[in-house]
């Protein structure tokens, strides 16, 4: 029964905000006259020391404790004695539990908002050294048309940014606090709920006891969150892991980001970014875990909710270990321009550009500048050659409204100067988006 009631292995790690919860809970109870002011001072004085032994020493795994809750007050009377029994006064651990982990949780969002700014510090700063470089651009991982290496990773800024948003949202829906909702019903103490909502730093109270015991909505909010980052994480690793492989051969990782091999000694392996793919399932795996645990509860709590945290915390973990990869990643890659340029000018990358500019300079309806091209790229083709290496003879014998302006649009860098419609690829804009992506974030630091 001990082993499988006790929750002290994993929920020590909120002691900080158990301790707060009191602090801010005792405070109110003397305030208004529900304890001796007293007996007040001594349990705050007291619940100071217990996190100087907390901060110093651990918190212990006492399974005889059972939980965080036991665990302090436990300590409290270790310090003070007898008095230590008041703090407990119209509370339940039902909605202390509900109030450490809003706390818990909202530190852990603001974490990750953070980090994930770093992030995208690191993509803004590669993306504007790279506004010029050109790359291919894919559609089916199969060369489509050229792009800007620079606009290829402003947008995973732009992911990044709604993940943030996403995370703010979270923090404003959950920061109500649901201290004084009691075991479930209430209670008849006189409290002033309003005053340690506000000592926490919650907006104010949460507004039906039942609720507030028994959701953890804030929480699976939370891992939506973090498994929609995780996601795209994952997929910006998965870029390093395709872009590092030999036949790509597009980016040399840093040695700090990559692991050699047992027997291999050639070998530079993307660990880090397949281990950030990987970690996107157990982050996933987090939110479904939380959400089938929740799913059949009738109000309020059961015990079943205990199992909220060992989720989340992972969750955590993992994801922070992830966006720190990541930027270390981005911030110290080597692309290799050459490769990627040479990548670009395979596949006939710039035959949408032949297409628009019979559309624009001769005035061919598409679907038939859409035939021509297919034609000219039949034609390179046969001659082994790239389409801007046709001469002015072979094209007019394509088609003879082509003239020599259409070299102006037939390679990589025409064609990616060319694509200046908002959110185009095109060096200019790319270096605009920077720059405005710049002040956004500079706007958020004020
Ligand atoms: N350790 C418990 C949890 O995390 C605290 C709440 C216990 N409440 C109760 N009624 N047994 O859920």
């Amino acid at each position: 029964m001990r082993e499988i009631n006790a929750s002290i292995p994993f929920d020590k790690r909120m002691w900080r905000q158990d301790l707060a919860g009191s602090q801010a809970h005792v405070a109110m109870l003397g305030k208004q006259g529900i304890i001796p002011a007293e007996d007040a001072a001594r349990i705050s004085a007291g619940l100071d020391d217990v996190a100087a032994q907390f901060e110093a020493d651990g918190v212990p795994d006492d399974l005889a404790l059972e939980d965080i809750h036991m665990l302090a007050e436990a300590r409290l009377a270790d310090g003070i004695g007898p008095s230590a029994g008041r703090l407990h006064t119209a509370r339940s651990r039902n909605d202390q539990v509900a109030t450490d982990f809003r706390l818990w949780v909202r530190d852990a969002i603001d974490q990750a908002e953070a980090a994930l700014g770093a992030l995208q510090d690191a993509l803004l700063t590669r993306a504007e050294e790279h506004a010029d470089s050109v790359m291919p651009g894919f559609t089916h991982l199969q060369v489509a048309q050229p792009v800007t290496l620079g606009h290829h990773l402003m947008a995973y800024f732009e992911m990044f940014a709604r993940d943030r948003s996403r995370l703010r949202d979270a923090r404003a829906r959950m920061n109500l606090c649901p201290l004084g909702s009691a075991a479930l019903a209430g209670t008849g103490f006189n409290l002033d709920r309003e005053a340690t909502a506000a000592a926490l730093g919650f907006d104010g109270p949460t507004r039906n006891s039942l609720d507030s015991v028994s959701d953890r909505d804030f929480a699976i909010e939370y891992l939506t969150c973090a498994a929609q980052t995780a996601l795209h994480l994952s997929r910006l690793a998965e870029e390093f892991v395709i872009w590092a492989s030999q036949p790509f051969g597009f980016v040399s990782l840093s040695d700090q980001w990559s692991t050699g091999s047992s027997i291999m000694p050639q070998k530079r392996n993307p660990d880090a970014a397949e281990l950030v793919r990987g970690h996107s399932g157990r982050i996933t795996g987090a939110l479904v875990s939380l959400m089938i645990t929740m799913k059949g509860l009738p109000l309020a709590y059961s015990k079943d909710m205990q199992d909220d945290k060992p989720p989340v915390f992972e969750a955590h973990d993992l994801l922070g270990l992830s966006i720190a990869a990541m930027t270390g990643m981005v911030e110290s890659a080597s692309f290799r321009l050459d490769r990627m340029r040479a990548a670009a000018e395979t596949g006939f990358s710039t035959a949408t550009d032949l297409a628009d500019w019979l559309v624009r300079e001769a005035g061919v309806p598409f679907r038939e500048a859409h035939h021509i091209t297919g034609r000219t790229v039949a034609a390179a083709e046969a001659a082994g050659i790239r389409l801007d290496q046709l001469d002015i003879a072979q094209l007019k014998a394509i088609d003879d409204r082509i003239d020599a302006r259409v070299y102006d649009v037939l390679s990589v860098d025409a064609s990616v100067s060319s694509r200046t419609s908002f959110g185009g690829t095109a060096p200019a804009r790319v270096r605009e988006s920077v720059a405005a992506a710049r002040r956004a974030r500079e706007e958020e630091g004020r």
